[in-house]
């Protein structure tokens, strides 16, 4: 079947949809984006995402407003024309700041936004005994210190993990100023002696959805969380690590920088917290 998106106020098949070479987006990198998971037909965590994406544009001066309500009713619609109630999907939204009369570093006033929104369809197991664990490796930060934008702007991400991908890992985690900061596109957690640490919310990382779910269910649930800054070497000597994101949810990471982590399997704190992560969802389709 023919993925159906939305671009600019029209849903058509996804071979259809064009965007002028003069978009912003294409020329500058100058737009922003969301990926919001969608488990059994229902968006999930819909208000925050939005929120996410409103700071996103008032930072970059994108003047694109709708309410929660109309951009929850845009991405239903997108569902509805992608996949049965069942499916789990992955919705993509991207804003740039629109089509300009020609190239020029200077933001024009008055443009409309271009907006886009596609739905993909994901398989994440729910079967917490089939999950297996991935390498990683350490790399320096290079990106600028607005990341709590989700920017576009990805070039600095994209080549970090194609860096470790050619090293044979399957993800990097940033170093800063001898700190862990986050993955090329997941939040970082660790486990020392039984806590669950994750680095402060600030502009050197994205705000992840999916890492604040998990302090939240730490809040209500029997672990506890601790948002503090992770050295490398705190990094190196952690009994588990974990990346985690909309897309992938939480992935334990087994080997860093060619070292077991921990005893080198997938610790006892991620099957706590991955099933408290799958009964929040679960509960939460039934539930709307
Ligand atoms: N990325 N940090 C970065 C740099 C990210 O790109 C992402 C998500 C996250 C995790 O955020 P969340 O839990 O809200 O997904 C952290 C998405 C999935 C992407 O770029 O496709």
């Amino acid at each position: 079947m023919t993925p159906v998106v939305y671009l600019n106020g029209e849903f058509m098949p996804l071979q259809q949809a064009k965007v002028s070479v003069l978009d912003r987006g294409f020329l500058f990198g100058d737009g922003v984006y969301e990926v919001i998971p969608v488990y059994q037909g229902k968006v999930f965590r819909l208000k925050e995402h939005v929120q996410r994406l409103q700071r996103s544009l008032d930072a970059t001066n994108i003047r694109l407003y709708k309410t929660e309500q109309s951009w929850g009713m845009l991405f239903e619609q997108v569902v509805a024309h992608n996949a049965p109630q069942a499916k789990e999907l992955s919705i993509y939204v991207q804003v740039t700041r629109g089509v300009a009369e020609k190239r020029d570093h200077i933001c024009p006033a008055d443009i409309e936004p271009t907006l886009f929104v596609m739905a993909t369809p994901v398989c994440i197991s729910v079967d917490l005994d089939s999950v297996t664990g991935i390498r990683a490796i350490t790399l320096p930060d290079n990106r600028w210190t607005r990341c709590y934008i989700k920017s576009v702007c990805l070039l600095p991400n994209i080549l970090l993990k194609q860096q470790a991908l050619d090293q044979g890992a399957e993800d990097v985690l940033l170093i800063r100023d001898g700190y862990v900061t986050e993955a090329a596109a997941s939040n970082v957690f660790i486990v020392k002696n039984g806590l669950l640490q994750t680095p402060p919310k600030d502009n050197l990382i994205l705000g992840g959805i999916t890492r604040d779910l998990i302090v939240e269910l730490a809040v209500q649930g029997d672990f506890q969380c601790q948002e503090k800054a992770i050295s490398e070497a705190e990094l190196a000597a952690a009994d588990e690590i974990w990346v985690t994101s909309s897309t992938r949810e939480i992935v334990p990471v087994i080997e860093l920088n060619d070292k077991p982590v921990g005893d080198g399997n997938i610790g006892s704190m991620w099957y706590t917290v991955a099933k408290c992560f799958q009964a929040y969802k679960a509960q939460l389709a039934e539930n709307r």
